[in-house]
């Protein structure tokens, strides 16, 4: 699938986003191995805590309909749904993307715009992450 075409549908997601505290309006396009892309905004509570992120509100679609591999995630935001910048990906949205994707090659777009984004790896986003490989018998270490 085209990045554009990606974009397109995380600034799609960010309508449905339910942010009646901060106004922060967040979007994301999750991809799936097998080209279905699951949508995602982000759910805020009157208690904040439960508040789920668009990122994970993605994931957790996805992995509750039997998906788990991803290529990638389009991410946008901004407060009233504004997109004047970048909306980076929190640590614990960054986390649960290391315990369902490999860091090497998992993309992270960060759009401001249909034709305006940046891409990373999940390793540039959580240098020396924690994940499924480090609870295995024979887990790498690091020296
Ligand atoms: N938010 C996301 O949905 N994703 C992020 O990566 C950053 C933060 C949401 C959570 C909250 O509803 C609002 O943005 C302000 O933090």
């Amino acid at each position: 699938m085209a990045t554009e075409e990606l974009v397109r549908m995380a600034i799609e997601a960010m309508k449905y986003a339910y942010t009646p505290y901060s106004g922060f309006r967040v979007g994301a396009a999750l991809l799936a191995a097998d080209g279905k892309v699951y949508q995602g905004c982000n759910i805020e509570n009157a208690a904040y805590t439960p508040t789920n992120c668009a990122e994970r509100t993605a994931f957790f679609k996805a992995v509750s309909e039997g998906q788990r591999e991803f290529s990638a995630i389009c991410i946008v935001g901004g407060k009233d749904g504004v997109l004047e910048g970048y909306t980076a990906p929190c640590g614990v949205c960054r986390q649960v993307m290391m315990e369902f994707c490999d860091p090497e090659t998992f993309r992270v777009i960060l759009a401001k715009g249909e034709k305006h984004w940046q891409e990373y790896r999940l390793k540039e986003l959580l240098p020396m992450g924690f994940g499924p490989d480090n609870l295995k018998k024979q887990s790498r270490r690091i020296e």
